[in-house]
């Protein structure tokens, strides 16, 4: 969980807001072994079914490594392992540097690039903030050529360690954020004895 976010305890059946629909696939051409897509809701489309009023924004198969900011700008090539509608017609920020992004996401991230920090320390043990890769940004994300941007934008596959070897001893989740969530709360509740509490909604 986010620092600072807090779970809410209610839950109740209520309308949807529907915004963005994500998709990930194992495919073995990629090199991350995955392929992120996703689809944005279009209120202009006359379709009769909701559903087929997602538009697709695009596809990403790797964070881009030879990308800026995970090269210098002047050795930087465009993007590859990204598509990007652009013709989409409904507002799109994607992500940084021609990575796939979607309307709900990070513009300074991409869908990889953060599903790419999914670890955990070993079962039962707590993560904290510098003990785990920061998947949602540090200073100087995306705008400045850095060894943080060099690691948060590689391609790394499963079963591999977080680039840079400073986060040893990490369980490499396979993209998986719910489960990092799922791992963080067993750490919490092993190791203080109750899990992050919910609190009632205001
Ligand atoms: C800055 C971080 C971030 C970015 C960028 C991001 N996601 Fe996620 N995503 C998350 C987190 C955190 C969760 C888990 C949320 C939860 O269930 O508590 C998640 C959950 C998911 C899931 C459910 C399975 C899983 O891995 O937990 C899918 C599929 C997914 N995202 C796809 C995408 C796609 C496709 C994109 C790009 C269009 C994207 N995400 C961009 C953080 C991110």
């Amino acid at each position: 969980m986010e620092k600072g976010k807090v779970f809410e305890c209610e839950r109740k059946v209520q309308e949807v807001r529907l915004v963005q629909l994500d998709v990930a696939v194992v495919d073995h051409r990629s090199p991350t072994r995955w392929v992120f897509g996703t689809f944005a809701y279009d209120g202009n489309n006359p379709a009769k079914n909701p559903w087929d009023r997602m538009e697709p924004v695009g596809l990403q198969w790797g964070s881009d490594p030879w990308t800026f900011p995970a090269v210098p700008k002047s050795e930087s090539i465009l993007a590859r392992e990204s598509v990007l509608n652009r013709k989409i017609g409904t507002p799109q920020h994607f992500g940084c540097d021609g990575r796939l992004a979607g309307p709900v996401d990070n513009k300074q991230s991409s869908c990889l690039s953060c599903h790419g920090g999914a670890y955990s320390p070993q079962a039962g043990v707590a993560a904290t903030a510098t003990t785990t890769p920061p998947i949602f940004g540090f200073t100087g994300l995306c705008t400045n050529y850095s060894l943080e941007n060099a690691q948060y934008f590689d391609n790394v596959q499963f079963p591999m360690g977080y680039t840079g070897g400073q986060y040893p001893n990490l369980m490499n989740l396979d993209t998986s954020l719910q489960m990092q969530v799922a791992f963080f709360q067993y750490g919490q509740y092993k190791q203080y004895g109750q899990p992050v509490a919910c609190s009632p909604p205001k």
